[in-house]
């Protein structure tokens, strides 16, 4: 385990500037000095600070291993001494995430959003870290299965004999904590079924079929089952290796090009199209939204380093999907309350919807089977 590295994305919401739109600078300078004295004490191998939204990522390469405890405790005390920051600045929901009071050996559970991939560094290792906001895990489904299974997306499984086999995907029910392996293209139709369902069945990662290396992970914590109440939505992250026998980079960045509709928005109860934005467009306004993803592209060194990293959707070419986004986000929003638009009642059931709907039972009588008036 020794020479593989880690690759650990942890996540939170430790409060907005202003409301739920951004993080305020001296907040990420706490994450950004954390991460300074991390490498330094050679906690982590290096470190950068991700932002998109009011959600902070912590983006760590190390040798701990996934779960590492030392790992999930530097990024849960980190989160604790922004809170702290978040709380003297009166910043919005300052700790929101944080749902537990004490850190008891691993993060997973307590509030904060975490993807981790172990795997031996390539000489040359091109990795996306894709952050999102204002929507739930299930939004990476459908990016994921066009990347890995999809020929008409990704060139490479026709044209490389490296990815010609396809690939594995784990699949996860959120609900009733199960999960099932798909082998691509074989499955694909199974897959679907469950897939296209995504408030429920998430991708957690996908492998490569002759080795089982990894190749893509996601986080999949929902805030609301961890709570037990409404707490807001998750806002996912996702990790994906490129090139050399894996899909290259613009096979992992095209997907986006379609802002696809995903669950979040405003209150975390709307439909809305997932907009690639730049880094600087990183700030969901109207209508808390629309839902965004910004990516960080790195270039990871043999020895672990992340470098600098590059911001992958800024590029004009994905400027026809923002505008598609855009549109779409003019014709949904005229739906206002109502379906599509909002979600269908079984998703509100994660929401505060419940408590409106237990007020209203007590104004409900009975109206017999075959009565029309
Ligand atoms: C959605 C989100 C926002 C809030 C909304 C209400 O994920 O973060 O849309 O749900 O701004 O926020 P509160 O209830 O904090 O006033
Ligand atoms: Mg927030
Ligand atoms: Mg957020």
């Amino acid at each position: 385990m020794a020479d593989k590295l880690t690759l650990s994305v942890i996540k939170a919401d430790i409060g907005g500037w202003v409301g739920h739109s951004s993080v305020h600078p001296a907040v990420s300078a706490v994450a950004e000095r954390r991460l300074a004295e991390a490498r330094e004490s050679g906690l982590i191998v290096d470190g950068r600070r991700g932002r998109v939204g009011d959600d902070t990522a912590l983006i760590m390469t190390h040798r701990g291993g996934g779960d590492s405890e030392d790992v999930h405790k530097f990024a849960w005390d980190t989160f604790l001494l922004m809170t702290d920051v978040a709380r003297e600045l009166g910043q919005y929901g300052a700790g929101q995430d944080l749902l537990s009071d004490s850190f008891s050996g691993n993060i997973r559970g307590m509030g904060p959003g975490c993807a981790e991939m172990e795997f031996e560094v390539r000489p040359s290792e091109p990795v996306i870290v894709f952050l999102a906001d204002k929507t739930e895990p299930g939004a990476w489904n459908l990016p994921l299965y066009k990347i890995f299974a999809d020929p008409f997306n990704t060139a490479g499984l026709v044209i490389d004999p490296n990815m010609h086999e396809g690939f594995d995907f784990e699949v996860h029910d959120l609900f009733e904590h199960k999960k099932v392996v798909f082998s691509a293209p074989a499955d694909i139709y199974d897959m679907l079924v469950l897939i296209g369902a995504p408030a429920r069945y998430v991708i957690k990662n996908v492998r490569r079929k002759n080795n089982g290396e990894i190749c893509a992970c996601t986080s999949t914590q929902r805030l609301s089952l961890i709570a037990g109440r409404y707490v807001g939505k998750d806002d996912p992250v996702m990790l994906v290796r490129c090139q050399s026998g894996l899909p290259a980079v613009g096979e992992v960045l095209e997907p986006f090009a379609f802002p696809h509709t995903v669950a979040g928005w405003m209150r975390g109860s709307h439909h809305g199209p997932l907009m690639p934005v730049a880094w600087e467009d990183d700030t969901p306004s109207r209508f808390d939204g629309p839902p965004r993803v910004v990516a960080y592209g790195f270039q990871i060194t043999e020895a672990g380093m992340l470098g600098e990293p590059r911001d992958m959707l800024g590029d004009i070419s994905f400027d026809r999907a923002r505008q598609t986004a855009l549109k779409v986000a003019d014709y949904l929003r005229r739906h206002g309350p109502f379906e599509p638009h909002r979600l269908s009642l079984d998703e509100m059931e994660y929401t505060t919807m419940p408590m409106v709907l237990e007020r209203l039972g007590q104004r409900f009588v009975d109206v017999p089977a075959d009565t029309c008036d």
